[in-house]
């Protein structure tokens, strides 16, 4: 924000930055983007700053990377609010609002074992259609298990 006192972390030099993350979802972007720490990527991470918009918010600075359209739409799905911003030399280049997709597919497993989608024989890629946004709710296209917040956190391994 424009009138804050002071920066909380230091500015980015090339690469994202995503902002307006509800309070408690950075780490779970992290784990979407599959950003350990290991990659050698300068990361930053901010928890439960004041935000305007939100009250409370989050926001994960990475350098030197860029966002797939699945990491955008699984971004979108637990950060509806986020802004995505790229940084090209210091400055921002591009600002946008994440889009919930309607439809998600081939990005997370259904959590029915016995849905057509986690059967060996015949791979069926997985699709979920986003029925409600906050709070979230996906139903499997092919077996209609509902899917919240909490599933999708088990299904990238982060609960
Ligand atoms: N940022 C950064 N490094 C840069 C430029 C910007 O880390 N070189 C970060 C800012 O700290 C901010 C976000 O990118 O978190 C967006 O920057 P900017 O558009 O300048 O800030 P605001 O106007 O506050 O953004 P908004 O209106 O989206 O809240
Ligand atoms: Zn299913």
């Amino acid at each position: 924000m424009s009138n804050k006192k002071e920066l909380i972390i230091s500015k980015i030099r090339d690469g994202i930055v995503i902002d307006h993350i509800p309070a408690g979802r950075a780490l779970l972007v992290l784990r979407i983007l599959g950003i350990t720490g290991r990659e050698g990527f300068r990361v930053a991470l901010v928890m439960n700053v004041e935000s305007h918009k939100l009250g409370v918010k989050d926001i994960v600075k990475v350098e030197g990377r860029e966002l797939t359209r699945d990491e955008l739409n699984l971004v979108a799905l637990v950060a509806p609010t986020a802004t995505v911003n790229i940084i090209r030399n210091y400055d921002v280049v591009s600002k946008f609002k994440v889009v919930v997709p309607d439809v998600i597919e081939g990005l997370i497993k259904c959590k029915n074992p016995r849905c057509i989608t986690n059967q060996q024989r015949e791979p069926v890629k997985s699709r979920f259609r986003v029925v409600s946004r906050e709070p979230l709710k996906l139903v499997c296209d092919y077996c209609g298990t509902i899917h919240e917040l909490s599933d999708i956190e088990r299904s990238l391994g982060i609960a």
